[in-house]
């Protein structure tokens, strides 16, 4: 990691897709419809992503805060999540995507765990972008199961206390070998992290735009990487731009 003004597409874009509730309620409709809507945008930012050059877009779409949500609103995530990814995987193949699933799988139904491990079978080769679907995630669960993950190790005498540095915890994480997020977008207004990736953005570039995410379009996404082109990333050494 080095000092340099960044002028270059982000690698590792993450994005708190927040808004469809509200976007919903301006339409005097259901919150659900919102979160149906919201998938055309979730279909046009990966293209998008794919098509600009990031390696990794991780996409917020159910926290494990999410399951104190009335049960019927959680019952239309957990089916539009399915139906998303099963219809999206073709295109994924397709394109060269990967498809990865980032959270706890306990306490997801069990067809939308086997939609999941499908998309994940058929697109592991794709080497173009990764897709990271944050869900039943949250940034406090994953360094929860880091630690579990180094104790046990500790236990079982492969490591020693003292060698749990920076480098040991990140690489004992949930899908260790993501970059760190360099741009964090978040839609609809809210200025706040929502308990998503904690580690991982210790120094990522935040973005925060009024659009509600039904609404958030090419231009959005263009606007937001324009952005993020301009800011200079120091990383606590001192400025290269004088
Ligand atoms: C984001 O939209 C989708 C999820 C959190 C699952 P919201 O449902 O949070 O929409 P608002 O914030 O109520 O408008
Ligand atoms: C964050 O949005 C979670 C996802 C987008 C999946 P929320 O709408 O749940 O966040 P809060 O409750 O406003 O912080
Ligand atoms: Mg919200």
């Amino acid at each position: 990691m080095s000092a340099s003004a960044s002028d270059s597409v982000p690698a590792h874009v993450a994005i708190i897709m927040d808004g469809n509730g509200r976007w919903a309620k301006k339409q005097k409709m259901p919150r659900t419809f919102g979160h149906q809507a919201g998938r055309e945008t979730v279909r046009e930012v990966m293209t998008l992503s794919a098509q600009l050059g990031v390696s990794v877009l991780s996409l917020f779409a159910f926290s494990t805060e999410n399951w104190r949500r009335p049960r019927h609103e959680v019952g239309v995530l957990m089916h539009l999540m399915l139906k998303t990814i099963a219809e999206e995987v073709e295109t994924m193949v397709e394109k060269g995507i990967r498809f990865r699933m980032l959270g706890n799988r306990l306490g997801l139904p069990a067809e939308l765990v086997a939609a999941i491990e499908r998309a994940e079978d058929l697109t592991r080769a794709c080497e173009t972008m990764q897709v990271v679907l944050a869900l039943n995630y949250s940034g406090r669960w994953a360094i929860t199961e880091t630690a579990k993950t180094l104790a046990k190790a500790v236990k079982r005498g492969e490591l020693e206390i003292e060698s749990i540095d920076e480098q040991a915890f990140a690489a004992a994480r949930p899908i260790a070998d993501l970059p760190a997020v360099d741009l964090l977008i978040r839609s609809s207004g809210e200025m706040r992290l929502s308990n998503f990736y904690l580690w991982e953005m210790a120094y990522a570039e935040l973005y925060f735009t009024d659009t509600l995410w039904p609404d958030f379009a090419e231009a959005d996404f263009k606007q937001a990487l324009a952005v993020y082109a301009t800011r200079e990333r120091r990383f606590g050494a001192l400025t290269q731009r004088g």
